[in-house]
C-alpha cells in the first residue's frame, strides 16, 4: 500500500463530521479510521444533535473553535466561503436525515462520505443520486466490510472466473448480543433503530440485512432482480422487524438467500457470505477476516490469507501488513476513507480517480440496498410472493 498522491497534493484531506459525536455508536470507528492511513483530518464538526456534546465532541478532537457547529446547514455554508473549507463531509447521524444533511454539503460544491443505509427510503436514494450527479462530486457509501482486504480478493476471484458461473449465494448479518436481541425495560430509552417512527418497520433491515446484501453484490457484481421475503418480530414490546430472510432471485439466473437479524441470539455480529458457482465455492466470516477459504470441487480446499503477494492488486492495496499480522475492522474501514481521500486529490489534481471509486461502495450501493428493502416489504405484505425489485436495478 503507497500514498505518493499526497505528496503531489501537498496536503491531507479536510473532513468535517456531522453526527458522530460522544453520544453516538459508530463515530469513534470514523474517527480512528478517518486518521489511520494519514490522508484526511478533522477539520470541522458539527458532531451532535445535542449542543454541549457537540462541543465537547469536537473540542476532544481539537477542532478550533470557529469551526465547531451546532447546525449542519451552517456548517456546510461557512466552509464553503473558507479559502481552507472541508474536502468532504461525513455523515454519521441517523439515515432518517442523511438526505437532508448530503443535500446541504452537495449543494455548496463538497464531496460526502455517508454512513449506510444511505437515505430514509427508496425515493429519496434516488434523488440523492440525481443531486450527486447534478452537482457532479465525489460519494462514498461506509458499507465498511466491503474493505476488507479478503473480500476484495473473493470479488477478483469471481471476476477472474475462478468460481466458474455464480449459481448459489448466501449473504447474512445475524448479531444476537443482549442489546440488540431484547428490548429495553422503559421503551422511552429505546435507541432510534428500535423506532418505527424513524425509519418505519424495516429498520432493522437498514441496518443489518444491509450489509449482508451489499457485500454479496459486492463479491458478485450481480443484482437482486425479485425477491420473496418473510419478516418477523421476536423481541417482546418490539416495533420494527428484528429478523428477516429474504430470497432472492439474481440476475443471470444466479439464486440466493439474504439474512438479516437480530435474533440470532449468542451471535456477536454474524456477518458472511458463501458463494458457489459451477466449479468451486468461496466462504468468508467477518470475524475471521483474514481468511478466505477457497473450494474446488472434487480437490481440497485453500485457505487463503491477508498480505500474500499472490492475492490480487486490489486486496493488496487494502493490505498493510505482512501475513499473520491481522489488521482487523478499523483499518478495513479505514480501507474506504484511503481510497475515497486519493480519489478527492486525483480528481482535484486532474487524475483519473476510477481506479479508487471503483473499490468502494457508492451511491449506486445505496439505492440497491433500498431498492431491496422496498421490494422485501411488499413481497412480505403480500404474503411473501415473488416481487421485482425496482429502482435499484437501473
Ligand atoms: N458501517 C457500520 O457498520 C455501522 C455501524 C453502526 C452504525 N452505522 C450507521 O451509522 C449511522 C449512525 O448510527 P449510530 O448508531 O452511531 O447512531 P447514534 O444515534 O448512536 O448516533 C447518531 C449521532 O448523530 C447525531 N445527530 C443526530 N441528529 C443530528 C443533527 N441534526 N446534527 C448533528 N448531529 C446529529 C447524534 O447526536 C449522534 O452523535 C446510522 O446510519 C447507522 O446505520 C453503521
Amino acid at each position: 500500500m503507497t500514498y505518493d498522491v499526497v505528496a503531489d497534493f501537498g496536503r491531507r484531506i479536510r473532513l468535517g463530521m456531522v453526527g458522530g459525536g460522544l453520544d453516538s455508536v459508530i463515530g469513534r470507528t470514523h474517527l480512528v479510521s478517518l486518521r489511520a492511513d494519514g490522508l484526511c483530518e478533522l477539520t470541522a464538526g458539527a458532531m451532535s444533535v445535542d449542543p454541549a456534546v457537540a462541543k465537547q465532541s469536537a473540542k476532544q478532537e481539537l477542532i478550533a473553535n470557529d469551526r465547531i457547529y451546532l447546525d449542519y446547514q451552517e456548517m456546510a455554508d461557512q466552509e464553503r466561503k473558507r479559502e481552507d473549507g472541508i474536502d468532504a463531509v461525513v455523515i454519521a447521524t441517523p439515515p432518517q436525515i442523511h438526505f437532508r444533511v448530503a443535500k446541504a454539503f452537495l449543494e455548496n460544491g463538497i464531496d460526502a462520505i455517508c454512513e449506510k443505509p444511505v437515505t430514509r427510503d427508496l425515493d429519496e436514494a434516488i434523488e440523492l443520486k440525481k443531486l450527486i450527479g447534478a452537482q457532479d462530486r465525489l460519494f462514498c457509501l461506509t458499507h465498511c466490510y466491503s474493505g476488507y482486504p479478503m473480500v476484495r480478493q473473493a470479488r477478483d476471484m469471481v471476476r477472474s472466473g475462478a468460481l466458474g458461473e455464480v449459481r448459489l449465494i448466501e449473504g447474512e448479518l445475524c448479531a444476537g448480543d443482549p442489546g440488540v436481541a431484547r428490548e429495553p425495560e422503559d421503551p422511552a430509552t429505546r435507541h432510534w433503530r428500535f423506532r418505527a417512527a424513524s425509519m418505519g418497520k424495516g429498520a432493522i433491515m437498514g441496518e443489518v440485512a444491509s450489509h449482508a446484501h451489499h457485500i454479496v453484490s459486492y463479491v458478485t457484481g450481480l443484482k437482486v432482480e425479485q425477491v420473496s421475503a418473510e419478516l418477523s418480530t421476536f423481541a417482546k414490546g418490539r416495533e420494527v422487524y428484528d429478523n428477516s430472510y429474504v430470497t432472492a432471485r439474481f440476475e443471470g439466473g444466479a439464486r440466493g438467500r439474504i439474512w438479516g437479524s437480530y435474533m440470532a441470539s449468542g451471535n456477536d455480529h454474524g456477518l458472511s457470505f458463501r458463494i458457489f458457482g459451477e466449479k468451486a465455492g468461496l466462504t468468508w466470516h467477518q470475524e475471521d477476516p483474514e481468511v478466505l477459504w477457497f473450494k474446488p470441487i472434487g480437490k481440497p480446499s485453500v485457505r487463503m490469507a491477508r498480505g500474500y503477494d499472490c492475492n490480487s492488486d486490489d486486496s493488496l492495496a487494502g493490505s498493510r501488513f505482512r501475513p499473520g499480522h491481522p489488521e482487523g475492522y478499523a483499518l478495513a474501514f479505514a480501507n474506504l476513507y484511503s481510497d475515497f481521500a486519493q480519489a478527492i486529490m486525483y480528481r482535484k489534481l486532474g487524475r483519473d480517480p476510477s481506479v479508487f471509486l471503483n473499490r468502494i461502495p457508492g451511491i449506486d450501493d445505496g439505492v440497491s440496498v433500498m431498492a431491496l428493502i422496498e421490494a422485501a416489504f411488499r413481497s412480505y405484505n403480500n404474503d411473501g410472493k415473488w416481487t421485482d425489485v425496482s429502482g435499484g436495478t437501473a
